[in-house]
């Protein structure tokens, strides 16, 4: 294999063939090789293969696609190719923790995970990261605004990716008050430090820096069964968790409009994969079918959700939090719809097929409907065009593969639902307000 040049050599001093930077025996090589493109794009795929060794293979194939496509500006690009120090809060949790493996495996940038560590935090989801030098964590809650402008001054990072939040939708049934604090007083909290950190940059960093708010689709409230919701639905939030999202949403569009904060937001639909907290329906699932334990499905089980899974979610925040136009919002999402019921039967087909128990016979015997969620949305689909047609992105994992994986991850990480276990949670029904640990439903 040719070797990579250096991220600072010179261009035009010794300008290689475009595919002598590149393996051409290797599937990106070979994609060069076999790719027709138009002469812009050409000159353009010039200096994004030069950034290759920084970037990583994803970003080349996505610039590319922007470039084409004509839709990415010279300081955008920029952005795109130069590595950077990113603030990621909530990088401890299901998603943030997805993201930072990312970016520590497929880019140069560095992170810094500020994390409040609450009971959804996953710190050994980071083991492999936290090893790397380009990795550094601050043990901080976005409620105290104070702390978070002294992290600010400290890392001085070029861009903030914000996931710190409360998500659970059922514990905000029971205890909406951390939801407000948390999710709306603490995006106020970051949203104030970081304007007062961005009007203390130099123009060069203030062109580069980017506050990218990471929410969900449960904002535009519930659909019928026709229909997706697309970046122009109006918000409709249903219940104290997703109204909490979507004041926090309105506040970022109101920083941006009122005090020029460079802000791109992002609504994704239901994420699912390794290291999820088991509260929710698929570890919750898997977990109770590989103990024999009821599988309790809310109501009648048809209420459809769109699954994403968590990986594809991670490059999508990486390429709109590099590639977002400042002021827009994208909407994340899998196109893959299924009721409850549905995927419930299909974990259960899977974990017969990947960890038969001939003591339990079929799992789906084990599943029971249970009194269902107050105020539970109907139907959540995701338009994801914008997504597709503007950063060319696409998920990888169809529901089939994704799930496979998820659970061949559970059987491979026994001692991890344990730990969940020691620290006080065992699947127990919550959100039956007033009843908070109620006993799983039979
Ligand atoms: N899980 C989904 O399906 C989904 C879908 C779309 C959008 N989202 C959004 O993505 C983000 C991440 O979701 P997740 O599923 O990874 O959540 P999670 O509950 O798994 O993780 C949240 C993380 O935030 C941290 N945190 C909570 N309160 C904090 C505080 N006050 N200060 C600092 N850190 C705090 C927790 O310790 C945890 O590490 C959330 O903003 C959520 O609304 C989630």
């Amino acid at each position: 294999m040719t070797t990579a040049r250096e991220p600072n050599s010179n261009h035009s001093a010794s300008k290689p063939s475009r595919l002598a930077v590149l393996d051409t025996a290797s599937p990106i090589g070979q994609k060069v090789a076999k790719k027709r493109v138009n002469r812009k794009s050409r000159k353009f795929a010039d200096n994004a293969l030069l950034n290759l060794c920084i970037t990583g293979k994803d970003n080349y194939w996505r610039l590319l696609h922007s470039a084409i496509l004509g839709r990415i500006s010279t300081t955008q690009r920029t952005l795109s190719l130069s590595p950077m120090k990113i603030l990621v809060t909530g990088g401890a949790g299901f998603i943030g923790s997805a993201l930072i493996r990312h970016l520590i495996r497929e880019t140069e940038h560095e992170v810094v995970n500020i994390d409040a560590l609450t009971y959804a935090a996953n710190p050994d989801a980071l083991e492999k990261a936290a090893d790397d030098h380009r990795y550094a964590f601050e043990h901080v809650n976005i409620r105290n605004g104070e702390a978070l402008r002294r992290v600010l001054v400290k890392h001085q990072p070029d861009g903030i990716i914000h996931l710190a939040a409360e998500s659970h939708v059922d514990r905000s049934i029971d205890g909406p008050d951390d939801f407000i604090q948390t999710n709306i007083v603490g995006t106020f909290n970051l949203l104030d430090a970081a304007r007062a950190y961005y009007e203390s940059l130099d123009s060069a960093r203030r062109a580069r820096f980017r506050f990218h708010h990471v929410s969900t689709d449960e904002v535009y409230g519930s659909l019928g069964d026709e229909g997706l919701f697309t970046e122009e639905t109006p918000y409709a939030p249903n219940s104290p968790y997703s109204a909490s999202k979507a004041s926090s949403d309105h506040l970022v569009r109101a920083w941006q409009h009122t005090y020029n904060l460079p802000t791109v937001l992002s609504n994704c639909s239901n994420n699912y994969g390794p290291w999820q907290f088991p509260e929710k329906l698929i570890p919750l699932m898997i977990l109770n079918a590989l103990r024999g334990r009821p599988l309790p499905v809310y109501g009648d089980g048809q209420n459809v959700r769109d699954w994403l899974y968590v990986e594809d979610h991670a490059r999508a925040l990486h390429q709109v939090f590099e590639q977002g136009r400042i002021g827009e919002r994208y909407n994340i999402g899998g196109r893959n719809e299924a009721t409850n019921l549905d995927l419930v039967h299909t974990l259960c087909a899977t974990l017969d097929e990947l960890a038969p128990n001939p003591d339990l016979g079929a799992r789906e015997q084990l599943i029971t409907f249970v009194e269902d969620r107050k105020g539970h949305d109907r139907r959540y689909a995701i338009d994801a065009t914008k997504m597709a047609d503007e950063l060319g992105w696409q998920p990888r994992e169809t529901l089939e593969t994704g799930l496979q994986r998820t659970v061949q991850w559970y059987l491979d990480n026994p001692g991890w639902a344990e730990s969940i276990r020691d620290a006080g949670y065992d699947g127990q029904r919550l959100g039956l307000a007033g009843n908070a640990h109620a006993a799983n439903t039979r």
